[in-house]
């Protein structure tokens, strides 16, 4: 094995990852003094919360009545009663403080006549617990809103004198003997130097694993890197096998059309100019929750109504609305849809296709972004030293199924909680950890491997399959038959991991290296993933059994954690208890429990 030198490098708190929850992490630590590092592999303002269009949810009532009751209520709804619920008061009853705080730090809010943050509605976001038509909650910058959180975060980050090291693959996690993180070691993509960075607390912000199915509006760097390096360390993955599907991808590019068209105005048809939605959900119609949107469409195109010459996709409407609306407030799926499908939205509809779009599921945390390692004994025990926050843990806010625009409030939400809470835990005048050259010479050694790996199967064609198999057999509708056979094939496609094959050799922005290092991340994720589908008896939210379609709270009202042995693919399931205690009791100003006990779920 080639001897690699580690270049050294000593801070209190290392973010991984420069998206939405990394940045304002990352902010938080820098601005309290600790001395902060963030560690990225693309350029902070290529994270791929760039990409997120529609907005943010809080119950601000810049656009009428709302509260964080009725966003927490429509939160545990929207997650099929599978969320934790103190993790999802805290998003609902923080949001409307964070998203002053992003506004005090810059984001260019669209505003309301009155210089108001504007506020959308969008899917599963109703008035009067649910009982109401849709709110406005979802507060947006036209529909790049994650663009301008992501710019105005990594300039406050830079200000606050963060320091980032951009380019960077973070490869594994020092792990300590009692099972505590030290930090981590990572490869500076443009130099071929590899770096060790330790420090008092990790925090793994690196984004879902959409990668892992073959159309997915996610960006192609996301590639569940901090999952992988969770399993890599013995530790589980939580809920992988809730997958979410948004409704409007455009039909053969993937790409997004958020749902803040619907929540303008925009609508559904099918081949014979239905707006089928009515039928389904005669309360919320377009702005039911996602999973629900999602398999109206998949039923309607399996029952013949599917448009064009195929009768594959549905139609999304815009063409009605008035074209200041759209250029004010959606130019960019304005511009998406002309270059992606060729379509004038004035004029026509867009193709669209429900299409993966996040992962519900990630590294087991609580909220306040403390990554855990449960135990029967101590469901909520703490890695010390570990966090992670965004869609690379699992809080759990989202459930079975996260509502439209809680993302970016999670990011928020939860870096901030994170920063918050090293501000309790973390001393500044505790030492750095030491050096632990085994768990060095352990990584290395993967690293190498990788780097030399001389098989018969090259990366791409092991990716493409995984891609297919996930994409066939774990998809918005799943029956015992499909998920047997995803287990069975994706078992056989990762023991032909360690045959793949790595041409380039080099140090120096070596593609291929990377791409090999993301897929051994993938595929750990989409194991874990049709695994813990396969397992789940029941349908809830994104999980949409067909040979179970009723949803189970005696036996099945739990939280699966995955134990992925990462050398042979074989994964070991067990469970953890949801948390059903809200953090504020009733009378201190907390939600009626009787008001979020499990009911069925109609909009
Ligand atoms: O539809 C969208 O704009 C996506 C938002 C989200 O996933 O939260």
């Amino acid at each position: 094995m080639t001897t690699y030198e580690l270049i050294d490098h000593e801070f209190d708190v290392v973010v991984v990852g420069a998206g939405g929850a990394g940045l304002r992490a990352t902010l938080g630590m820098a601005e309290q003094g600790f001395n902060t590092a963030c560690i990225t592999k693309v350029f902070p303002t290529r994270s791929h919360t760039v990409a997120a269009q529609g907005g943010i949810a809080a119950s601000l009532q810049n656009m009428g009545p709302d509260s964080w009751q009725w966003h927490m209520y429509d939160t545990v709804k929207g997650s099929d009663w599978l969320g934790d619920n103190d993790a999802m008061e805290y998003l609902a009853r923080e949001a409307p403080a964070a998203i002053y705080e992003l506004e005090h730090y810059g984001v260019p809010f669209s505003r309301t006549q009155e210089g108001k943050i504007y506020q959308r509605p969008f899917g599963g976001h109703m008035t009067e617990f649910g009982d109401g038509p849709p709110v406005q909650r979802t507060c947006a910058a036209a529909d790049r809103t994650g663009h301008a959180i992501l710019h105005t975060l990594y300039g406050q980050s830079v200000k606050n004198d963060a320091q980032f090291f951009i380019e960077y693959f973070a490869l594994d996690l020092i792990m300590g003997e009692n099972g505590e993180c030290q930090g981590v070691i990572a490869w500076k993509l443009d130099d071929g130097t590899l770096h060790r960075f330790r420090a008092k607390l990790v925090v793994l912000a690196t984004g879902g694993y959409g990668r892992s199915y073959f159309s997915a509006t996610s960006a192609h760097t996301c590639t569940g890197d901090g999952n992988g390096m969770v399993a890599r360390a013995g530790l589980p993955l939580q809920d992988m096998e809730f997958v979410q599907f948004h409704p409007t991808g455009i039909y053969g590019a993937g790409v997004l059309i958020t749902e803040g068209a619907r929540g303008e105005g925009g609508y559904l048809t099918n081949s014979e100019g239905e707006r089928f939605m009515e039928r389904y959900a005669p309360n919320a119609k377009d702005l039911a929750s996602r999973d629900v949107v999602s398999r109206c469409m998949t039923l309607e195109i399996r029952e013949g109504r599917g448009v064009g010459p195929k009768k594959d996709h549905i139609y999304l409407h815009l063409d009605h609305l008035d074209p200041k609306v759209l250029h004010e407030r959606l130019p960019g799926i304005t511009e998406s849809a002309k270059i992606f499908a060729g379509v004038d939205l004035t004029r026509e509809p867009i193709p669209v296709l429900p299409t993966v779009h996040y992962n519900m599921g990630g590294i087991p945390a609580n909220y306040h972004g403390e990554v855990l390692n449960p135990t029967a004994e101590d469901p909520t025990r703490i890695v010390p030293g570990l966090m992670a926050v965004g869609e690379a843990a699992c809080a759990s806010v989202h459930g079975a199924n996260r509502l439209g625009s809680n993302s970016l409030t999670d990011l928020v939400v939860f870096g901030r909680a994170a920063a918050i809470r090293a501000g309790k835990v973390v001393d500044k005048a505790a030492p750095i950890p030491g050096i632990n050259k085994a768990q060095d010479d352990k990584i290395l050694a993967r690293f190498d491997r990788l780097r030399n790996a001389n098989g018969s199967q090259p990366t791409a064609k092991l990716r493409d399959e995984m891609q297919q198999t996930m994409q066939k057999d774990a998809a918005v509708f799943r029956t015992d038959a499909s998920l047997k056979q995803g287990v069975a094939a994706m078992s056989e496609i990762y023991k032909r991991l360690p045959d793949v094959k790595v041409s380039d050799r080099s140090l120096i922005w070596n593609s291929d290296l990377v791409e090999t290092l993301e897929l051994e991340n993938l595929m750990t994720c989409a194991i874990a993933t049709v695994v813990s589908a396969e397992a789940r008896h029941e349908s809830r939210g994104a999980h949409a059994h067909e040979d179970f379609p009723n949803r189970d709270d005696v036996e099945w009202r739990k939280h699966t954690l995955a134990h992925v042995n990462v050398e042979t693919g074989d994964v070991v399931l067990g469970y953890r208890p949801v948390i059903t205690d809200p953090l504020t009791p009733q009378d201190q100003g907390g939600i009626d429990l009787k008001k979020i006990a499990p009911k069925a779920r109609v909009y």
